[in-house]
């Protein structure tokens, strides 16, 4: 592992790593395993004997957040594993009664959508400080833990036999040589799907042109899956040509061994994340869940995704950056704007069901 800050102020020096296969959802909360120690220092009040959190990032990495996060506070802590979308919609479906006490990991967007209806509520975690500005959102609603940027995934041997060249663009991919040999999430259940579609309405100059583009995609769009990870998996195993996720989901596989993927960027320009964490509104848990928001913060919290393949870049400046990042540099980001593609996203993924493709069943 390499120490490198990761300042995001310049999103410029950006290390990039990347990773991932995407986790399955978990019907009922995993329990961590681990026995306790003590608390660690936190603003919150007497912790809960237990903790349920809700988590967007892949299986693993929540597996050994929780365990980790166990074994230092000795809070049972449990989770459950939904994409941002259907997280999202659970935190819905329970607002009366919510059954999560704080949620983790999942672009910003998401977070700020739950904010606009009191899904989720503020907490000023004392480590707030060591995050940069641009990494969260105002008043304390969520703070950002981690980073990453959305590119192409390909397999080099597919393309080869279909005569493509790795994309290097958005348009490369609407090419009818492709049709049926790429595949994305759904931008209803996904967040890293609903990146990559706000990403078109920005780099396009609006939703007109972002649905019409979508539309042009489609009949190349071989599947649309719920977890925005697990078209990497369907590239890394030969199924398509071209997966669009996160490019450190695409690294976690070729460390997995699917040494014929290969991560390329649009040179007119790609969205990014920013994984958020959240205090849900009326968490019955609230002391644990700040405890955990305030860990979670931490160079030491962050430094667990590296160990477990993900590679997105950590939030808190301390933290190492693993070697396998991708240098950013040379990647053309769109401006994203987390506070409007949050505010947009009920309609939004409306419009993509309701024009380009229903979303996929469970
Ligand atoms: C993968 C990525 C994460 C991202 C998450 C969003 O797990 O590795 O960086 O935050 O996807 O999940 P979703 O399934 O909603 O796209």
């Amino acid at each position: 592992m390499s120490r490198r800050r990761a300042g995001f102020g310049s999103f410029i020096s950006l290390a990039l790593f990347l990773a991932a296969c995407s986790g399955g959802t978990s019907p009922s909360p995993s329990t961590a395993t681990s026995g306790g120690a003590s608390a660690g220092a936190t603003t919150a009040g007497e912790p809960e004997d237990t903790l349920t959190v809700l988590c967007t990032p892949q299986e693993d990495w929540c597996q050994a957040m929780v365990a980790a996060f166990q074994e230092e506070t000795g809070i049972e802590t449990s989770y459950v594993r939904l994409s941002s979308g259907e997280a999202f919609a659970r935190l819905q479906a329970g607002a009366d009664n919510p059954e999560f006490s704080v949620w983790w990991g999942g672009p910003a967007d998401a977070f700020v959508a739950a904010n606009e209806e009191g899904l989720i509520e503020p907490y000023d975690s004392p480590n707030r400080e060591a995050i940069a500005d641009d990494q969260k959102g105002a008043d304390g609603i969520w703070t950002g833990v981690y980073v990453g940027a959305l590119g192409f995934c390909s397999n080099t041997a597919v393309l080869e036999e279909l005569g493509v060249e790795v994309p290097t663009s958005w348009d490369e991919l609407t090419a009818p040589e492709l049709e049926g040999q790429v595949a994305m999430a759904h931008p209803a259940s996904s967040g890293t799907a609903y990146t990559a579609f706000y990403t078109q309405v920005l780099r396009l100059g609006g939703e007109d042109e972002a649905i019409e583009f979508m539309q042009e995609l489609h009949p190349n769009i071989l599947q649309y899956t719920s977890s925005g990870a697990a078209p990497a998996e369907m590239a890394g195993r030969g199924e398509i040509g071209v997966s669009v996720v996160f490019s450190h989901d695409c690294v976690r596989n070729i460390e997995a061994g699917f040494t014929d993927l290969e991560v390329s960027f649009p040179e007119e320009g790609t969205g990014y994340e920013i994984g958020g964490v959240a205090l849900v509104a009326g968490a019955p848990e609230p002391n644990a869940a700040k405890m955990w928001i305030d860990w979670s913060l931490t160079a030491e919290a962050q430094e667990i995704g590296a160990t477990v393949d993900s590679f997105q870049l950590p939030t808190n400046p301390d933290a190492a950056v693993p070697e396998e990042s991708v240098n950013l540099d040379e990647v053309n980001l769109v401006d994203y704007d987390f506070q409007a593609a949050g505010e947009a996203r009920e309609a939004l993924t409306a419009r993509f069901e309701d024009e380009v493709a229903a979303k996929p069943a469970e």
